[in-house]
């Protein structure tokens, strides 16, 4: 029997040195594809590397860096020639409300979340053929206004404005572009919140399902988007929560609250 000379997948992750992006990382090595994995901690790409069965490389690099997002997909090309999917995970995880937001922090979030993946979109989109697709990591923030949300839903919802620009202009050259938008996932992100009780049992009482989701959740369906059964899929914007933004399910403890109109 000949071995398979068909050459391997590139996939691109920005933010894969932990939680969401590391998962997602681990699902497209497992799935068959070559990895460049961007984030600035280098000690965490390098470990990742060396407990993946594929290829990878690693940028350690700060993605609001203006030729960050060139060099990662240049590495992409020099290394492997080719790039099949862009992942744009690495996020900044400020919430407060627009009042309380001050310049450094809606710098800090717009060139982290919106500035960057727009930068990494172009730069893959110069060089990806037919079958490749940019995949956007958004948030149930940018689909409804989550309370404090404030730079973060801004940025999340202007995601899924360039996730749908993408699908207009390059699914006729056969590159796609979708945007998965996870509820509230255990991560490093948003560790304190699972440490609150109040949280835990507000997350549990919205959500019409009897589970959290997970990292895997999201990296499954990323990696669905993003591989031939997916392929139909254009311009979409995808919940990964339960079901928490299409519903207005309360326990029976949560809508007897005692929190009423007042006057
Ligand atoms: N967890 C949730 O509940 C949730 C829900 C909805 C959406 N999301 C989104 O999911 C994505 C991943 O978040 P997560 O929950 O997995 O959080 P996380 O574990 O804190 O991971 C964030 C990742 O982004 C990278 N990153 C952040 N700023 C960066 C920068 N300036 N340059 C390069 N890399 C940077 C971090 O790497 P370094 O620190 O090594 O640079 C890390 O790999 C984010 O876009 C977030 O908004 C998360």
């Amino acid at each position: 029997m000949h071995a398979d000379s068909t050459p391997k997948p590139v996939a691109l992750v920005t933010g894969a040195s932990s939680g969401i992006g590391e998962a997602i990382a681990r699902r497209f090595a497992e799935g068959g594809f070559r990895i460049v994995a961007v984030a600035r901690r280098q000690e965490r790409l390098e470990q990742l590397a060396a407990s993946l069965d594929t290829d990878v490389e690693i940028l350690a690099a700060d993605v609001t860096a203006a030729d960050t997002a060139d060099r990662a997909v240049q590495l992409a090309m020099d290394a492997f020639g080719r790039l099949d999917c862009l992942v744009n995970n690495a996020g900044s995880g400020k919430w407060a409300p627009v009042d309380q937001t001050d310049d450094q922090t809606l710098d800090e979030v717009v060139e982290t979340s919106l500035k960057a993946p727009f930068r990494f979109a172009r730069a893959a989109l110069r060089v990806m053929q037919s079958g490749a697709s940019v995949i956007n990591v958004g948030s149930t923030f940018g689909i409804r206004g989550g309370a404090g949300g404030g730079a973060y839903c801004v940025v999340k919802s202007g995601l899924i404005g360039l996730t749908q620009s993408i699908a207009a202009d390059y699914g006729f050259q056969g590159i796609r572009s979708n945007i998965v938008c996870p509820g509230v996932i255990k991560t490093a992100m948003t560790q304190d919140f699972w440490e609150a009780p109040f949280f835990q049992r507000l997350n549990h009482e919205m959500t019409p399902m009897d589970r959290e989701g997970t990292v895997e959740d999201v990296a499954n369906t990323v990696y669905f988007l993003a591989t031939v059964p997916g392929s139909y899929i254009n311009g979409q914007t995808i919940a990964l929560d339960g079901g928490w933004t299409t519903t207005k399910t309360l326990t029976v403890e949560a809508m007897t609250c005692e929190r009423v109109p007042q006057g």
